[in-house]
């Protein structure tokens, strides 16, 4: 993302001393940006309004839209959405890395209906790819045709992963960042998301 206001708000993310309630607070501010981004060519309807002064044609967006968090950090993502989006239909997604091998496995799955719709799957960190690409398997098996990843940070191996596994899913993420180190977290990064947002650590 270019928006210097996307900028910024990743600068106060990464700052180690930020606490959680700030934490949560920016993470909604940089949704909003990223949802933005992510839905700029949904389509659109054409509908009659009525103003003070006279009628006119106005547009509203065409069909509900999904939005599938993946859990546990995914969370912080979803209030926002909601928000801009108040007939959005939510998922649920669990999906846990393992601490030494780095390696996603599912513990909770419950999905709407997806075909025909629009699903934003929102997990602010963009690692391995793993846990991205197990969350885009199962929106697939579940009928997501049109699927949109947000993140707040991507790593160029994560990038990589997804390009490789599913081509056709656009990432709208806020910071590309350098590389992982040996224990696949994103550096520079912010550190653990989840633990962050949730003041686990
Ligand atoms: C984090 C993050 C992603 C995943 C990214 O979740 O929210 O889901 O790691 O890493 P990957 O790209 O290498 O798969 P984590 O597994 O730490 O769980 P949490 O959200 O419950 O903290
Ligand atoms: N998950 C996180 O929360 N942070 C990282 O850097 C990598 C995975």
């Amino acid at each position: 993302m270019d928006h210097p206001l996307a900028r910024h708000f990743v600068t106060h993310l990464r700052d180690a001393s930020t606490k959680p309630p700030l934490f949560r607070t920016i993470t909604n501010h940089l949704t909003v940006i990223l949802a933005l981004e992510a839905t700029r060519d949904l389509p659109l309807r054409s509908v009659p309004v009525q103003t003070p002064l006279e009628a006119v044609r106005g547009e509203v967006i065409n069909g509900p839209l999904v939005v599938v968090p993946i859990l546990r950090a995914g969370l912080g993502m979803l209030a926002s959405i909601a928000e801009l989006f108040p007939d959005v239909a939510v998922g649920y997604l669990g999906l846990e890395r393992d601490h030494t091998t780095a390696q996603a496995s599912s513990y909770y799955c419950k999905l709407p209906p997806l075909a025909g719709r629009c699903t934003l799957l929102v997990d602010p960190m963009l690692a391995t790819g793993g846990s991205a690409c197990q969350a885009i398997d199962a929106v697939k098996a579940a009928g997501a045709t049109d699927v949109r990843l947000l993140c707040v940070v991507a790593a160029p191996e994560g990038v990589g992963e997804v390009r490789r596994h599913h081509p056709d899913v656009p990432i709208i993420g806020a910071a590309l960042d350098r590389e992982l180190n040996a224990q696949k977290y994103i550096l520079p990064g912010l550190g653990d998301f989840g633990d962050r947002l949730y003041g686990t650590l």
